[in-house]
């Protein structure tokens, strides 16, 4: 740490903390007789926090966000520069940054030409749900407004997002939600038998388990499908081969919007721009927050195809015949032009090339790992987003105990490495240990937290 902050300084705010914040996903009653952990700087990998320790962070900021690491001079700069020449103006005007981001952001996404700014990952999944309703009534008589969602998958935090949830811990006495969001089964095929499934071709039997709902339903109703291209917080799980390319196929048969929600793995995460271009679909919608500009700046967008956008225009006399959405800080400039920065970073240092790279030796290895820890069961993942599933019998695939998984995390913290597990998610399963290094790792970073994690596994489970 640089020693900005005195001891002094940082108990006044330790006492201010515990006194007015409300930390998100927490259970404060612990605090009343601990203190809880402060962030107060970063730097690259490594974060240090109010006692001064070091740590290096392998979740980006906790929930796959600061993809370019901490510290980064150029992008405070870009961000500096352009409050100064203008700070904000509301979203029905354009800016600068705006425009020239919306350009470079096309320009890794073929097929698609519109960016709706907004604020948050939940926000942007919003627009999107929004939009297919509109199209709904437009065209549809409002029949076709339902929107399909997957178990395990999260949209965010919002009544309308937590309707559109597959993970019934973050739902559980949130409810009642809004009508018309429908479930559909998950993709994981680690747990294929659980559904029943074939052993053979589980990635189109998954697919066609949509199909099912679609029929079920009825194809007039149904006017969108929602999905994470690799599903994060229900348990990093990777789709089975052969399942994105049914998807496409199902939403092109009866004319269903495809949203992806890559809110998680937007903007290099999985060693692409975006997850889908992996696998070959073509998206409607695509809605993306966390990487976009790396944590520097608020900024979430919803990108939408040319034939979406042209649904909305028109030369009718009906004054409510347009996409009457707002979002007050989606005309905050600081969020593209920080983008713009963030994506020149990528670029430039070859992020996407090492991610793939350090992805593929971190996965490697962690699979290495389970000859020496009968308790990991799966391991999983894409880039530098990857998952290790926790179990106490490998013959049953009985999920590992929450506390156990829970008891690894801090086990890792205590040594200085901050990694993550799924929680609060899908009842049971919150098994899966999360990784999510900076796209800047090394090898030797790399190195660093598998020999915490193997440490760990080691003194939690013998
Ligand atoms: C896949 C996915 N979509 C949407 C969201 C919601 O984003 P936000 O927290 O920015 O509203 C999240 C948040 O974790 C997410 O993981």
């Amino acid at each position: 740490m640089d020693g900005t902050f005195s001891d002094n300084d940082l108990s006044r705010v330790v006492a201010a903390d515990k006194a007015h914040v409300w930390h998100h996903l927490s259970q404060h009653k612990p605090y009343e007789t601990t203190d809880p952990r402060i962030i107060v700087e970063g730097k690259g990998m490594k974060v240090w926090d109010q006692h001064g320790k070091e740590h290096l962070d392998a979740v980006s900021g906790g929930v796959w966000t600061v993809n370019v690491g901490y510290g980064r001079e150029s992008i405070a700069n870009a961000v500096r520069d352009q409050l100064i020449k203008l700070n904000y103006f509301a979203g029905s005007a354009g800016s600068i940054p705006g425009a020239l981001f919306s350009e470079k952001l096309i320009s890794k996404m073929p097929g698609l030409t519109r960016v709706y700014y907004t604020n948050s990952g939940s926000e942007a999944n919003e627009k999107a749900f929004k939009m297919v309703r509109q199209i709904a009534h437009k065209r549809y008589g409002g029949k076709k407004h339902k929107i399909l969602y997957r178990e395990r998958d999260y949209h965010g935090t919002t009544i309308g997002c937590l309707s559109a949830g597959g993970q019934d811990e973050r739902n559980a006495q949130y409810g009642p939600f809004a009508d018309g969001f429908v479930r559909v089964p998950h993709c994981l095929e680690y747990r294929a038998a659980d559904q029943g499934a074939p052993v053979e071709n589980y990635g189109e039997w998954a697919a066609d388990q949509i199909e099912a709902v679609i029929l079920r339903e009825g194809p007039d109703t149904v006017g969108a499908l929602c999905l994470e291209p690799v599903t994060a917080g229900g348990g990093v799980i990777t789709p089975p081969a052969g399942y994105w390319q049914r998807v496409g196929e199902i939403c092109k048969k009866y004319d269903i919007l495809l949203h992806i929600d890559e809110v998680v793995c937007g903007v290099g995460r999985t060693g692409t721009w975006f997850g889908y271009q992996h696998y070959g679909v073509e998206p409607d919608f695509v809605t993306m927050a966390k990487g976009v500009a790396s944590g520097y700046a608020a900024i979430a967008c919803c990108v939408t195809s040319e034939r979406v956008f042209d649904m909305f225009k028109s030369d009718a006399t009906d004054p409510l015949d347009y996409f009457r959405d707002i979002s007050t800080f989606g005309g905050c400039t600081a969020g593209p032009a920080a983008a713009l920065e963030n994506l020149r970073i990528i670029e430039d240092e070859g992020l996407l090339e090492n991610t793939t790279k350090m992805g593929d030796y971190m996965l490697d290895q962690l699979r290495a790992m389970m000859d020496r820890h009968e308790i990991i069961g799966d391991v999983r993942g894409k880039g530098l987003f990857l998952g290790a599933e926790l179990v106490s019998d490998r013959d049953s695939r009985t999920p590992a105990a929450e506390k156990m998984v829970g008891a690894v995390v801090a086990d890792c913290m205590a040594q200085g490495v901050i990694i993550g597990a799924t929680n609060r998610s899908v009842p049971g399963y919150n098994n899966t240990l999360c990784f999510s290094p900076a796209l800047i790792a090394t090898k030797d970073d790399i190195d660093n937290i598998l020999a915490a994690v193997d440490g760990a596994l080691t003194r939690v489970f013998g």
